[in-house]
């Protein structure tokens, strides 16, 4: 389908009302890899959407919004407790992990209600409660949009980071992701030392895997804000990756600062800790705000622009750097008119 002059306020969670030239969306592969080749002259600017919650539009877009509605979780096969399956870029995330949970299936439970679409979830590797996506991927189906030629991305050449990977690095923008193929297990080796995740799941008595799913949503539904309620994209900017060194200097100044080890041996700061310390949460600037219970989640408490809510990220960033010598990088993606 194609549509002209959109509104993309139902598609970005910060609940942005901007406006798109064109928007195309493809259920089938061949449509995708077709309209690619026509478009390879037309030297517009492309831009992939899933469902924006992890986007912040500065702006109206002009330009061509992709958006990927291939469906099907399809089970692939099944080796001794190995099960491969795949699910089309246009699944909603959670209806995936709720799936497979409800099969039996173990991977996915640590990554229950993340928002988004299936072809968001390689992109920038989700993760939550101690659990990366990058651990259950076991390839990337993607279509050029520079040619409409077919590639498959083994794990290793997705080059999975901490909110990181190709798509997001070298090929951004590059691919469409058509298909996602994760390696689950029917005897799965639970994750479950993130912060009071253990805990929590033995009050229900068992550590199943629907229970750990029901303790990571009530979890999520505790802290972070619902979209619905209130616009947000999660954490606006990543934990910062930090060297010992920059570690103790900061402990000698600020003896009370988080510090966790990260999934690669290094140390991570909290930079909702950070953020907080700077005085922000729960902060607003107009309708653009700080969440009250989630110092790294920004909120649009109504009618503020992304430019507002940028302009207040920038702010916050800035006031980081100058208390901490710390340099926020951000997870959202900044979508500006050029
Ligand atoms: P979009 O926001 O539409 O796109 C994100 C990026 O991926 C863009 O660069 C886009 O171009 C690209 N992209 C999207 N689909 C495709 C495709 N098919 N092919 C190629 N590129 C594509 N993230 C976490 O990691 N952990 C969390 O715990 C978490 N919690 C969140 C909580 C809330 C309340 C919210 C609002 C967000 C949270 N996020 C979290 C961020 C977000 O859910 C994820 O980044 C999600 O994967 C984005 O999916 P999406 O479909 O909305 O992608
Ligand atoms: N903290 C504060 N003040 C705050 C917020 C957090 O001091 O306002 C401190 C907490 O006390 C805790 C630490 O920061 O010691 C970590 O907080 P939390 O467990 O809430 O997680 P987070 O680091 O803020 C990360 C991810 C989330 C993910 C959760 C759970 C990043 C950037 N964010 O948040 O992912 O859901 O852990 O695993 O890595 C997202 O990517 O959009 C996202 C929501």
């Amino acid at each position: 389908m194609i549509y002209e002059n959109i509104s993309l306020k139902k598609f970005n969670t910060f609940g942005l009302n901007v406006r798109a030239d064109r928007m195309v969306t493809f259920k089938i592969e061949e449509n995708a890899i077709y309209f690619f080749r026509q478009h390879k002259s037309s030297g517009q600017r492309c831009l992939i959407l899933g469902q924006g919650s992890n986007l912040l539009f500065t702006s109206d877009f002009h330009g061509i919004i992709i958006h990927p509605e291939m469906g099907g979780i399809t089970l692939e096969g099944k080796k001794g407790d190995e099960v491969i399956v795949s699910a089309g870029a246009g699944e909603v995330w959670d209806k995936l992990v709720e799936s497979t949970v409800n099969n039996g299936m173990g991977g996915l439970e640590n990554l229950s209600l993340i928002p988004g679409l299936v072809g968001a979830s390689p992109v920038q590797n989700i993760g939550a409660y101690g659990a990366e996506v990058r651990n259950t991927i076991e390839k990337v189906r993607a279509i050029s949009i520079e040619d409409g030629s077919i590639r498959e991305f083994t794990n290793q050449e997705c080059n999975f980071g901490y909110r990181d990977s190709i798509f997001r690095g070298e090929l951004k923008g590059k691919y469409l992701i058509t298909r996602v193929y994760f390696k689950l297990s029917t005897k799965p080796k639970l994750c479950l030392e993130y912060g009071s995740l253990k805990e929590e799941i033995s009050k229900l008595g068992s550590t199943s895997l629907g229970n750990v799913r029901k303790t990571v949503i009530r979890t999520r539904q505790s802290k972070l804000p619902d979209p619905v309620q209130i616009g947000n994209a999660g954490s606006f900017f990543k934990n910062p990756v930090v060297t010992d060194s920059v570690v103790n200097k900061l402990k000698e100044e600020f003896p009370k600062i988080p510090v966790f080890k990260d999934a690669a041996g290094g140390m991570k700061l909290a930079a909702g800790w950070l953020i907080e310390q700077c005085g922000w949460k729960g902060k607003r600037v107009g309708d653009a705000g700080v969440h009250e219970r989630q110092a790294l989640v920004l909120v649009n408490h109504g009618n503020a622009t992304g430019q507002e809510l940028f302009e207040l990220s920038e702010q916050i960033r800035n006031s980081v750097l100058e208390k901490f010598g710390i340099n926020l990088e951000r997870e959202v993606e900044v979508v500006s008119a050029t």
